[in-house]
């Protein structure tokens, strides 16, 4: 078969933005302002940014680095160093795999959302039960899904300079611009004042080893660790692109979006809750049951932040669908030497199959239970509680016993200084294996329900 190149990012710009278009996602817009309202808000921000420099930089920098020497997808990455390890590679591969379908059927209910506001139909999504009974149809649901990750085979078949980094260039400093101005018009409403105080003063009463561990459970989802991502776009990156840096402005990205995102959320369900905390711990139905109501009540200009808000959450869920679109591929291609355009079509497929029946799961099929989960939260149980974890711990140990970190130190130093070296080494040999195998333990006890956080 003709093997042709698998492309490049043009240079540090392309790789950030597209690395961060990954990042930020429906992780940091729905998930991180309720676990931030929830655990303890000023305390729980300080947690996440210590965490983020510490523990996040060094998983994110391992990846990227293993992808930039090897050249290769995760599947191949692991084999190619240490032909005994080639396992590992597998586990990260199998992660975005079945992460693609779910995340895309959520990536279908924001479309939804944008073009109910778009087209003026906002004001019903309003009702208490709007969203189960739109989730539940089997027409619609699998209808929006479909659309977006048509979109997604789209942009990523085109490639990665030309499709996924030409899209992450618009689409990100859109969603930058969006979320500023959808947090500033939140943090003006009246009554907002207290929500930000309450997002922003440290409560220490509600910090506790649970919030710990779901401030390091988030950050690994949100920095999208242990996904094959990281590894497959760091082989995209050229080997004159300083490593450290772009790793940092990466972080700082992803960080400052969900910080941003806990802005725009929370005193706007501040103001409209009349300061009830409660309405805040909603958790998932915060994004689709509440934030619409929160977006009804501001008479006249409600349709039109409703309609700015699902276009950025859009950005931010069709980006990091590209990135899990683009991670299959590369596996693929690896393993069979297929072209970009079939093993696009075969990644598509496979989408369609698994997301249509995860669809299917909140309404015909919902009587469809895997170990007690509905379809979609089996998906993401078997992925992000177990599967990313052990992929996690697994590329700690390969790093620090099998290739050693000074393979890594001397990838990252051959583009710039490694001036966090120190930290890094420490990190990765000690402190990274026990917080990972923290969060592996914490997070099968609650998926199983012997843990209630
Ligand atoms: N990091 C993304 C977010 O915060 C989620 C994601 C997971 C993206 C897996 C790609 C792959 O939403």
């Amino acid at each position: 078969m003709e093997e042709e190149s698998k492309g490049k990012f043009s240079g540090k710009i392309g790789y950030v933005l597209a690395t961060a278009g990954s990042a930020v996602g429906l992780g940091n817009i729905w998930r991180f302002p309720y676990m931030a309202a929830k655990y303890g808000g000023g305390m729980f921000l300080l947690v996440y940014v210590l965490l983020v420099i510490t523990l996040g930089f060094t998983m994110v920098l391992t990846e990227t680095t293993l992808g930039r020497k090897t050249g290769k997808s995760a599947i191949d990455a692991f084999g190619s160093l240490a032909p005994k390890a080639g396992w590992i590679g597998w586990i990260h591969a199998v992660v975005p795999c079945l992460i693609l379908p779910y995340y895309s059927v959520i990536g279908g209910w924001v479309l939804k959302y944008f073009f109910s506001y778009l087209t003026g139909g906002g004001k019903a999504l309003a009702s208490d039960s709007a969203f189960t009974a739109f989730i539940s149809s089997p027409g619609e649901p699998v209808l929006f899904f479909a659309v977006f990750i048509v979109l997604t085979a789209l942009i990523v078949v085109k490639g990665v300079e030309n499709g996924i980094e030409k899209a992450s260039k618009v689409m990100m400093p859109l969603l930058v611009i969006l979320t500023v101005i959808v947090a500033i018009f939140s943090m003006t409403r009246p009554g907002a004042g207290a929500g930000v105080k309450y997002y922003l003063v440290p409560n220490f009463s509600n910090f506790s080893f649970q919030s710990l561990l779901g401030a390091m459970g988030q950050m690994f989802y949100s920095l999208s660790i242990s996904m094959g991502i990281l590894v497959t776009y760091g082989s995209y990156m050229k080997k004159d692109v300083p490593l450290s840096s772009s790793v940092k402005q990466v972080i700082f990205f992803d960080t400052a979006i969900a910080f941003l995102a806990g802005l725009m959320v929370i005193p706007a369900v501040f103001a409209f809750s009349g300061g009830n905390p409660e309405a805040l711990k909603k958790g998932p139905s915060l994004l689709f049951i509440t934030l619409p109501k929160v977006f009804d009540s501001m008479k006249g200009i409600g349709t039109f932040m409703g309609a700015l808000f699902f276009l950025l959450v859009f950005f931010a869920a069709i980006t990091s669908s590209i990135s899990l679109f683009e991670a299959v591929v590369s596996i693929l291609r690896d393993k069979t030497g297929f072209t970009r355009k079939k093993a696009s079509v075969i990644v598509l497929l496979w989408s369609l199959v698994i997301g249509t029946l995860t669809s299917l799961g909140f309404g015909p099929l919902a009587s469809v239970h895997l170990l007690g989960f509905d379809l979609l939260d089996f998906f993401d149980f078997i992925t992000n509680s177990v599967l990313m974890p052990i992929a996690a711990f697994c590329t700690c140990i390969f790093v620090s016993k099998v290739v050693g970190v000074q393979a890594i130190d001397k990838e990252v130093e051959c583009s710039s200084p490694f001036r966090e070296k120190k930290l890094y080494n420490g990190f990765i040999t000690f402190l990274a294996p026990f917080f990972i195998i923290a969060i592996l333990v914490s997070s099968v006890m609650e998926g199983l329900g012997f843990l209630a956080f």
